[in-house]
């Protein structure tokens, strides 16, 4: 591999090789390791590069595959991901790379003494996520995980408006975020995409775990989920492109979660139902709130008229941002290391999406319902068993697109 170099920062001082990072107990910045550079690990480099994340600087990156991007000045090349976790060039590793490879990257890092920063999902499986969370040994270092949608201003405030009670008890969800909408193209272009074996799941496993991270963050996890699910249904693939999953939560509530990435127009629209009235958040940037003056349980048992409603009003809530998202997740995990701040996406907290998309799927395969805490075991050996049995042949083409479509990406 040809690696040309650039000029960077002159004053930029690199602590010396194999010094380990506990040994710098005043530590300025942060010098990052970055794990496969392809659509998502080149963004993040773009953003540190450009300076949008002070405190981080990038001090070895790592592609055992593709080309990497140029080298600036006091960045380390590397092909092999175990030579750079061990190189006492960084502090921390930041892991872009398909989604099995996670957890086996993510233990070595965290078992060498690295802070971990790990896209989503964390892992593809349960038993994976177990394994990689129980690696987090020494809770010094930090551990996160790139959910860069909690960073949102919109679902923070529906967060808040749930966990303050202004809602009231929540009766019913509906989520379709069927705006994920992929080309046939974009699944050739990457040979790890659409296959049990390489991506370990479809919509459900690399978009929903936004959306399934932040359903779990403002709902809790629901004991009951049944999934109906087509797998290659608008793409020449062999996992799931279409979902529709309903869930049953103990206390009665019920939720239903569809998703698609072959619907166009989608649509990202959540309603909850509530005691005190209806939500409505649309594309994740508007709230709308129609507000029962009483709640409906009490209006329904003490109202003397058969037909009668609850008076209810319309309110529109404003939210000022769409939030800092990739940065704001790579500021914080820098702060959480550099200055003891709390973290917004733990990465233990990554194991619940996880579970929801591995229950949806597992109930589709079984054509049963799932009970929660589900079967990490079961759902591993079945998933192995579809990748080992597979004989799905994938059309695969060199990618000719640009960084402005991947930009697109982000819905
Ligand atoms: N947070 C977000 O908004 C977001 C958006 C897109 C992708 N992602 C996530 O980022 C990750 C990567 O997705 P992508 O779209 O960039 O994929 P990609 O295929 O474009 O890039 C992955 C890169 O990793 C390299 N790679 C694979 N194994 C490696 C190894 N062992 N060592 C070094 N390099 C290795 C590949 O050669 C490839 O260049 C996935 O987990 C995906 O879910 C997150």
């Amino acid at each position: 591999m040809t690696i040309p170099r650039q000029k960077w920062n002159p004053d930029f001082h690199l602590d010396p090789p194999n010094q380990p990072a506990s040994l710098h107990p005043t530590m300025e910045i942060v010098r990052l390791g970055i794990v496969g550079l392809g659509n998502m690990g080149k963004a993040h480099l773009n953003n540190i590069r450009t300076g949008k994340v002070p405190g981080m600087r990038v001090t070895a990156l790592c592609e055992s595959v593709g080309t990497l991007p140029a080298l600036l000045d006091g960045e380390h090349p590397f092909t092999d991901v175990s030579a750079m976790i061990h190189s006492g060039h960084i502090d921390a590793i930041l892991i872009c790379t398909p989604h099995f490879s996670h957890t086996t990257i993510g233990i070595e890092a965290l078992t060498a003494g690295l802070h971990v920063l790990v896209e989503k999902p964390i892992s593809v499986h349960k038993a994976d996520c177990e394994r990689l969370i129980a690696a987090h040994t020494n809770k010094e270092k930090v551990f996160a995980a790139m959910f860069n949608m909690r960073t949102n201003a919109t679902f923070k405030k529906v967060k808040d408006l749930i966990d303050s009670g202004e809602l009231g008890q929540v009766r019913r969800i509906h989520w379709e975020v069927t705006n994920w909408f992929r080309t046939n193209y974009y699944y050739a272009t990457g040979g790890w995409r659409g296959t049990w074996k390489g991506e370990g799941g479809g919509v459900l496993m690399n978009q929903c775990p936004h959306n399934l991270d932040l359903f779990q963050w403002l709902f809790g996890m629901p004991q009951k989920v049944r999934g109906f699910c087509q797998f290659g249904r608008f793409h020449e693939i062999e996992v799931e492109d279409d979902v529709t999953a309903v869930m049953q939560y103990d206390n009665g509530t019920t939720a239903t979660f569809v998703t698609s990435t072959g619907e166009a127009p989608g649509v990202n629209k959540l309603e909850i139902s509530a005691e005190n009235g209806r939500l409505t958040v649309v594309d994740g940037t508007t709230i709308h709130f129609q507000r029962n003056r009483q709640p409906m349980s009490e209006f329904c048992m003490t109202a003397e008229a058969a037909f009668a409603m609850p008076e209810s009003w319309s309110i529109q809530i404003p939210v000022d941002s769409t939030g800092g998202q990739h940065v704001e997740i790579l500021q914080n995990f820098t702060n959480a290391i550099l200055k003891g701040e709390k973290l917004l996406s733990p990465a233990a907290e990554g194991i619940h999406s996880v579970e929801l998309a591995n229950s949806i799927l597992l109930s589709a395969w079984t054509d049963a319902t799932i009970e929660l805490p589900m079967s990490a075991a079961e759902y591993e050996r079945i998933l192995i068993e579809k990748g080992e049995a597979s004989t799905f042949k994938k059309t695969v083409v060199k990618a000719k697109a640009s960084a402005d479509d991947f930009a697109k990406s982000f819905r």
